[in-house]
């Protein structure tokens, strides 16, 4: 068969088969026809001049601006004179918009979802000054495949920074940039995984069944849950556990909030000597403490014991989809050997923009702006529901922008959460986030990076009668 794809350049691809008897017209328009009703070309795409189309395709211009003609006579194609030909707004399935937002949170009027920074106040203006100055200036050898760990300038940027503001102990050779926390971890396991680490503790509270569990599971590693109480992990019940390796978030345990404590941060360091454990450090929103010293990050007690996984998901947003492993020399080749396997490193250009906000100041100022922003909002969350639901307690509110709020007895979280919604406010249990699923003590985890100061109030307004 002599199928000739149309356009293997990548202007418009419409397969033309010349040894049939079929005229070219006629494949080209049907071609172009179940393109448009199979939505494969949306509504208000462009398609090419007939002259490009007509030297792709090594055809006459002709044949194609019959083509076109018949499809606008059909009412698929829009064609108006002095613009390009668009496939007609009502013959095709509209385009596809920029980013869709979740449907969830069109569903409901307020959300205390977690884990999800202001999204609103992310630096539009510094990133596209980074990228427009990094397009600029990169020389063409710079638009090659690269270091799969990262680019050489964004990894010395980092491990500087990290090194001034979270007291890491990294040398940029051992930082692997990758993008977010979910992919550092996924590679980190594999790596463990190949040198016969089966078990792996998980703080219990902590990730819930989602994807950091499966993404364990699919290295094939139990996890297994290991319980947090006001000092951080129980370091005495992971170490009976026989866990080879543990992920952690010490700074604010994700999600109870609290600190792990120094004791504890010894005793854990000294378990992992004692047995040659790994400590996997979530350090994921150390940028944003209110009221307490700074918590340096463990990575910098333990460089060799401790992979320390950052993002910035909380600090700029998770739509970057960027993160950086500071590996122990140990593992860096293999962690590097399996990035490069999984995608030839990440795109060079974000991880060069984030530097350049760090190296210019800008990133600082960013965080400076979100930190009192953040700070805000935790006061207006604290002050509503003082005044609305003063049975509730909140804790965990020392960084961040998430707080466990403490439900009175008597009050059953899951009845809550389902009031709420049918009022259109997100709440959350806790009891997702148990092992065990359970549902006592009640307590909602509360997300407040997302929302208004006046959200804030108008939904603790919202629900106060249900948490009295
Ligand atoms: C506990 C915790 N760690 C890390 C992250 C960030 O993950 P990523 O960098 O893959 O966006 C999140 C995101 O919500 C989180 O909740």
């Amino acid at each position: 068969m002599a199928v000739e794809w149309a356009g293997l350049s990548p202007a418009l691809l419409v397969p033309l088969d010349r040894s049939r008897t079929e005229p070219l017209r006629v494949q080209l328009e049907s071609g172009l026809r179940d393109a448009i009703r199979s939505g494969r070309l949306g509504a208000g795409e462009r398609l090419p001049s007939s002259r490009e189309l007509a030297r792709e395709l090594g055809v006459s211009r002709g044949l194609v601006q019959e083509c076109y003609g018949q499809l606008h006579a059909e009412g698929y194609l829009d064609a108006r004179i002095g613009s390009a030909t668009r496939v007609a707004a009502v013959a095709g399935k509209p385009a596809p918009g920029p980013v869709a937002p979740p449907e969830r949170a069109a569903q409901l009027r307020i959300d205390f979802r977690t884990g999800v920074p202001d999204l609103a106040g992310f630096p539009r203006t510094d990133w596209v000054w980074a990228q427009r100055e990094l397009c600029r200036r990169t020389p063409t050898a710079g638009l090659d495949y690269g270091d799969p760990r990262g680019s050489q300038p964004a990894r010395e940027v980092l491990a500087g920074y990290l090194r001034r503001v979270r007291a890491a102990a990294i040398d940029p050779e051992h930082l692997v940039v990758c993008t977010g926390f979910a992919q550092g971890l996924g590679l980190v396991l594999a790596v463990l995984a190949r040198s016969k680490v089966r078990r792996v503790g998980f703080e219990d509270p902590g990730y819930g069944e989602g994807e950091t569990l499966t993404a364990a599971a699919r290295a094939g590693i139990t996890a297994i849950p290991v319980p947090v109480d006001q000092d951080g992990i129980q370091v005495d019940a992971l170490a009976a556990s026989g866990a080879q390796a543990v992920v952690l978030t010490p700074a604010h345990q994700w999600p109870t909030g609290v600190v792990l404590a120094p004791q504890r941060r010894h005793a854990l360091l000294d378990w992992a000597n004692r047995t040659g454990a790994t400590i996997i450090e979530d350090d994921y929103d150390a940028e944003f403490r209110y009221d307490r010293e700074p918590v340096g990050a463990m990575q910098g007690l333990g460089p060799d014991r401790v992979v320390g996984l950052g993002t910035v998901s909380k600090s700029l947003a998770p739509a970057v989809r960027l993160g950086w492993i500071l590996c122990p020399p140990a593992l860096a080749a293999e962690i590097a050997h399996d990035k490069q396997l999984a995608d030839r490193g990440t795109p060079v250009f974000d991880q060069l923009a984030v530097a350049m906000l760090i190296e210019s100041g800008r990133y600082d100022r960013h965080l400076r702006r979100m930190r009192s922003s953040y700070a805000s909002r935790r006061r207006v969350l604290i002050e509503a529901l003082a005044e609305h639901a003063p049975a509730v307690k909140l804790t965990g509110l020392a960084a961040g922008f998430h707080a466990v709020a403490h439900l009175p007895a008597g009050v059953d979280e899951q009845i809550v959460v389902a009031a709420a919604r049918q009022r259109s406010v997100g709440l959350y249990g806790m009891s997702g986030y148990r092992a065990s699923g359970a549902t006592t003590p009640a307590q909602l985890v509360l997300g407040f990076g997302n929302l208004s100061e006046r959200a804030i109030r108008s939904g603790v307004e919202a629900v106060a009668d249900l948490l009295r």
